[in-house]
């Protein structure tokens, strides 16, 4: 697989990220490479979810398939759960119900069995990215991510999916040496990852806490914070740009903020001028439209799109993203309308 043709982006991403000017303001989308392209959806009749992950030169095409529309930065193609398999937690991804773990963990024995592997383990992954980095160098910039131990947790936890994250509290409240036995155990397996990541060629890596909105400040502090600081202390001597994001975290985005992070990844449920007034302005911000905006008329999306712009014109340090992955059914058309919107609006 070839790369695709592509126009330099002068590295706007990696410079809104340092909080640098830009010519324009850098965006991507979560999510970038999946269902809601043609071209995915072919190569998954023929593969599954997790032979794709598996196999580099299918990773490679898959990450490839969204960037002639133009977005200023790749992601890795793979997923945060790939850890969880050497780890010693299989899972699946099933048709309509999204990732099965087979053992969910019940008990402190089973969080004592799980094995904190070495990053080569997950040599498939790094491969990767060492072929993408080789050619899209001076192209776009390519982002490496790895899940947050909460998020990572609930799915062993839970087994999957979960409305309430039941399981997991009674585990966290009830029985407070095992979950962070179990939180040092995974952050400890994400630090090796994403520093393996770096050395691989990934130029900014995204920590995914998706689920943690489930929490007030108050568990926040105690039973996630010192354990996602772990990992981002020890990433700053790097120098590469993380990503700190999560969804729900209106309450929790300052406590993010003390763990760790380059950027602030920000939900759409809140403005990006609060973001900022919340955050202040030695952090860069990630964000923020609705993502099923994109399935309405353009001039409304365009709107949205603009009063995002808005919001954070004059400060350095905006990267423009959906406020969370993007949608199955969203037209491809209006995603291409929706980069192509905020280049030309952004440009100075
Ligand atoms: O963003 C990208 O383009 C890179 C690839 C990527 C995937 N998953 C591919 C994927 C990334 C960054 C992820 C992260 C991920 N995986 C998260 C955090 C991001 C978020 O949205 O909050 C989470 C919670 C997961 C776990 C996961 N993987 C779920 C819940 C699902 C099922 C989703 C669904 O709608 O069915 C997956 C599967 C998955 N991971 C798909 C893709 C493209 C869909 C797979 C398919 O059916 O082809």
């Amino acid at each position: 697989m070839k790369p695709p043709v592509l126009v330099d982006t002068k590295d706007r991403f990696l410079k809104a990220c340092r909080r640098e000017p830009v010519d324009r303001t850098p965006i991507w989308l979560m999510r970038q490479a999946g269902r809601y392209m043609a071209e995915y959806r072919a190569l998954r009749a023929k593969h599954s979810m997790l032979e794709v992950c598996k196999t580099p030169e299918l990773a490679v095409e898959v990450t490839y398939q969204p960037l002639h529309l133009g977005m200023d930065a790749a992601i890795l193609f793979a997923d945060i759960l790939l850890p969880l398999e050497p780890m010693g937690a299989p899972f699946d991804f099933a048709k309509g119900e999204g990732p099965v773990i087979f053992e969910p963990i019940k008990d402190r024995a089973g969080v004592e069995k799980l094995r904190v592997i070495d990053a080569g383990e997950l040599g498939y992954i790094l491969e990767t990215l060492r072929i993408l980095r080789r050619e899209l160098a001076g192209k776009v910039a390519l982002i490496g991510f790895a899940g947050a131990p909460f998020t990572l947790a609930s799915y062993l936890i839970e087994g999957g999916k979960s409305s309430h994250f039941v399981k997991t509290k009674k585990v966290m409240y009830g029985e407070p040496e095992t979950w962070h036995l179990l939180m040092q155990k995974l952050s400890e397996v994400v630090r090796r990852l994403l520093r393996a990541q770096i050395d691989a060629g990934a130029q900014a890596v995204q920590l995914f806490d998706s689920w943690v909105g489930q929490l007030g400040p108050e568990d926040y502090r105690e039973y996630v914070l010192p354990h996602v600081q772990h990992i981002l202390k020890d990433l700053e001597e790097t120098g590469v740009p993380v990503i700190h994001f999560g969804t729900g975290t209106s309450t929790i985005l300052p406590l993010q903020k003390e763990a760790g992070g380059t950027v602030i990844g920000i939900d759409f449920r809140l403005p990006m001028g609060q973001a900022r007034k919340l955050l202040g302005d030695d952090v860069a911000l990630q964000g923020n439209l609705d993502p099923t905006t994109l399935f309405a008329p353009p001039a409304v999306f365009e709107a949205r799109a603009q009063s995002v712009l808005d919001q954070m014109k004059g400060a350095p340090g905006h990267v423009f993203n959906l406020g969370h992955g993007i949608l199955p059914e969203t037209p491809v058309d209006n995603v291409k309308r929706l980069i192509d919107f905020v280049h030309e609006k952004s440009a100075r």
